[in-house]
């Protein structure tokens, strides 16, 4: 799709009333979020040039099951390095309009699923959050999977740190997230799953789309005729099946297409 296709609203476009009536009228509301619902916190998204993190690594060297495998140490290190620049950065407008929409007195029920593995959304007070690709706060032991101490993060960037034996069975601990031909969890899958079965508004915000098998999640909706918004700069993978793709950020977006529904 390109800027010029019906769907595509422009960053200052006022919203069309087929937008707001449906934000007004939605009762279960999916929200699907990628890195660029954290960019306006400052943390880089992963495929944004110059910015995005794998322009600075090799995704296949930096999250795959292999190369930890083969020499976890710079893993380990840059694992610990993105959760202190996680837990550095704060909750954004939009992380903070979500929680608002879904706030116990709103009448509408917010479910976010999330491929970040930061935890601005539960820091920015949405409640309901499934991870599909794990989080930065949880560790566990790489082979007996017993769950392992947050450890200290480190105040500056290094390029190896060891990681801690497992206090069962003396394997490395890893980090919790989900590496490149890993398999999802199963219970946020299956959340986010029964969550884009039962909406009757999807709002996707900051993916590219690319990285499936999340990326077919909103097809789920799509299916069922369920309106979907894409919050997101440029283009993405996910554009197409979008009611409305909106060329607008997270901290700018959210806030106004909240604030609407609520009026
Ligand atoms: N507000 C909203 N969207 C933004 C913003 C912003 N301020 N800045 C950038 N974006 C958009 C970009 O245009 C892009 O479409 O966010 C998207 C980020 O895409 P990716 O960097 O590919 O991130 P994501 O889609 O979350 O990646 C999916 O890939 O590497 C794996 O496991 C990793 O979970 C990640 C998955």
């Amino acid at each position: 799709m390109t800027e010029f296709d019906s769907n595509v609203l422009g960053p200052d476009s006022a919203l069309p009333s087929s937008l707001v009536e449906a934000a007004r009228a939605a009762v279960r509301v999916e929200v699907f979020t990628g890195a660029g619902m954290s960019a306006d916190s400052g943390l880089d998204t992963f495929r944004d040039a110059q910015t995005g993190l794998w322009s600075k690594v090799d995704p296949q060297a930096l999250a795959s099951l292999d190369s930890w495998t083969r020499d976890p140490d710079p893993m380990w290190a840059w694992y610990l390095w993105r959760a202190t620049l996680a837990r550095r950065a704060a909750p954004n407008a939009g992380h903070e309009a979500i929680a608002r929409w879904g706030a116990a007195d709103s009448g509408t029920d917010v479910h976010v699923t999330t491929q970040n593995i930061d935890d601005l959304h539960e820091r920015g007070g949405s409640e309901e959050v499934a991870h599909l690709h794990g989080s930065l706060f949880d560790f566990r032991c790489t082979i007996c999977e017993k769950p392992a101490a947050v450890p200290e993060f480190p105040e500056e960037p290094v390029e190896r740190l060891a990681p801690p034996a497992c206090s069962l069975c003396g394997n490395p601990v890893r980090p919790g997230v989900v590496w490149f031909g890993e398999a999802l969890p199963v219970k946020d899958w299956e959340r986010a799953e029964e969550a884009m079965r039962g909406a009757d508004l999807v709002v996707i915000v900051g993916t590219s789309g690319v990285v499936t098998p999340a990326a077919n999640l909103p097809l789920i909706a799509l299916e069922r005729g369920v309106p979907i918004l894409e919050i997101s700069p440029d283009d993405t993978g996910l554009t197409s099946v979008s009611t409305w793709s909106w060329r607008t950020t997270a901290a700018k977006g959210l806030p106004t297409l909240v604030s609407a529904a609520a009026d």
